[in-house]
């Protein structure tokens, strides 16, 4: 329930991206939001009320002369004791009414007159030529000047057939970008670097050694670390989940591969943090071809050579930025985690008890640095996550930022 006891005014303009805008509340709904929804007469073309009501819970406005408000100003109660706007879809025209201050509908009429410090986040969708015109980004610039966040939009195929920039974003996608607004924003301007996931060593065309690492701790990390402001670069091993929006994702194999991806992007980062699981080892006799079984059943002899430490490179350079290590051990992980920091060279190592978290949903840490040891009790690997950034933040030799709910930084999805 990330957003429970949130009130969001969730406003619709004409668009078909509106179908989104029936996934989105759902989803809100179920991150514990109340959700309020504001129709423009031509969100109306696209979705009904009654769908809305629906999903939403509650009755639905769309007309700025409606009477069920009592003192008849819904223009202004709606937007009272709200945590925040959010506009999903954000049509062409619309985005010209909040950029000039346009007020001649009730959705428009209430962003103009919301509290200062509300919110307002804005979900562009439409034609990648309406997106691209002078006049839409003479818009966008202003409605950033003014300190309106913006989600998205994405590129790829679009509903008229046209293929660009212009794509309202997925319900998911927006769903996290408005918890993410909530966030404190304690990296902002942070360049965070971190690697994440499993490595894998070739023995032959077909086969590999590996580990159980999911990904999960590290992407947890990434979402995090972007959701306090950070610029996240994400190099990450073999893994399954879907790259945290607005992070920057770089997909390596091997350990070799890994070093080499960390060497190349580690010039201007601020923090550096080892997430992955990485193979201390890697096949010395990786066969060409496809190793084939014999008839008296022997088994390969494989050798093994050590993989360089991708962690303890980064931190004995003279340049190292703030480095965080990870340490999965089974056993005596007080004294191995604290004698593994200072063999490390770094600040802060975070344990874990390796063989309780790989692909599970939550965890524990504890964290050495060189006064002792702070626990972080069991929780879901996002929770975690955000308390890690906490105290990464609290170490950086700069004043945290202050925390005014904002769209993150979207290094990579917006061409601005
Ligand atoms: O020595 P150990 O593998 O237990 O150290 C774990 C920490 O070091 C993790 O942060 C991991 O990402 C990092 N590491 C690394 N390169 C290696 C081995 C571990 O960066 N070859």
């Amino acid at each position: 329930m990330e957003l429970a006891g949130k009130k969001i005014v969730l406003g619709l303009t004409g668009g078909i991206a509106c179908y989104k805008a029936a996934e989105l509340t759902r989803a809100l709904v179920k991150a514990g939001a109340a959700v309020q929804v504001v129709m423009t007469q031509g969100a109306l073309h696209f979705i009904t009320p009654v769908t809305m009501q629906a999903l939403s819970g509650q009755p639905v406005f769309t007309d700025q002369w409606d009477g069920r408000i009592a003192n008849n100003m819904a223009h202004i109660d709606l937007t009272r004791g709200a945590d925040a706007i959010v506009i999903a879809p954000c049509s062409a025209d619309f985005l010209s009414k909040l950029a000039h201050g346009g007020a001649d509908d009730l959705l428009s009429t209430l962003c103009l007159a919301r509290p200062h410090g509300l919110p307002l986040l804005v979900a562009p969708a439409m034609n990648v030529e309406m997106w691209e015109n002078p006049a839409t980004r003479r818009n966008v610039a202003q409605l950033q000047a003014d300190g309106v966040a913006l989600l998205g939009p994405a590129a790829g195929d679009q509903a008229c057939g046209e293929v660009g920039m212009g794509r309202m974003l997925e319900a998911e996608q927006l769903l996290g970008e408005i918890i993410a607004a909530f966030q404190p924003k304690l990296l902002a301007g942070t360049r965070l670097l971190l690697t994440a996931g499993p490595t894998v060593e070739a023995i032959d065309p077909v086969r590999a050694v590996t580990n159980f690492s999911s990904g999960k701790m590290g992407y947890a990390v990434a979402r995090a670390a972007r959701e306090a402001g950070a610029i996240v670069t994400l190099i990450s091993g073999p893994s399954a989940l879907p790259t945290p929006y607005g992070v920057r994702r770089i997909d390596v194999r091997s350990a070799q591969q890994m070093h080499a991806a960390v060497m190349a992007q580690l010039a201007g980062q601020h923090v550096f943090v080892a997430v992955a699981a990485v193979a201390d080892w890697r096949v010395a006799n990786v066969s060409e071809q496809k190793l084939k079984k014999t008839a008296g059943g022997k088994p390969p002899e494989l050798q093994f050579e050590q993989n360089p430490d991708i962690l303890a490179d980064v931190a004995k350079r003279a340049d190292a930025p703030f480095c965080v290590g990870f340490a999965a051990e089974s056993d005596h992980l007080l004294q191995h985690g604290a004698e593994k920091r200072i063999r490390k060279g770094v600040p802060l190592l975070v344990g874990n008890l390796g063989h309780e978290t790989f692909g599970q949903e939550d965890n524990a840490l504890v964290l050495f640095d060189a006064n002792g040891h702070t626990e972080l009790p069991r929780a879901d690997k996002l929770t975690l996550a955000r308390q890690l950034v906490a105290q990464i933040a609290a170490r950086l030799p700069r004043a945290p930022q202050p925390s005014a709910p904002t769209a993150a930084p979207t290094p990579d999805a917006s061409p601005l």
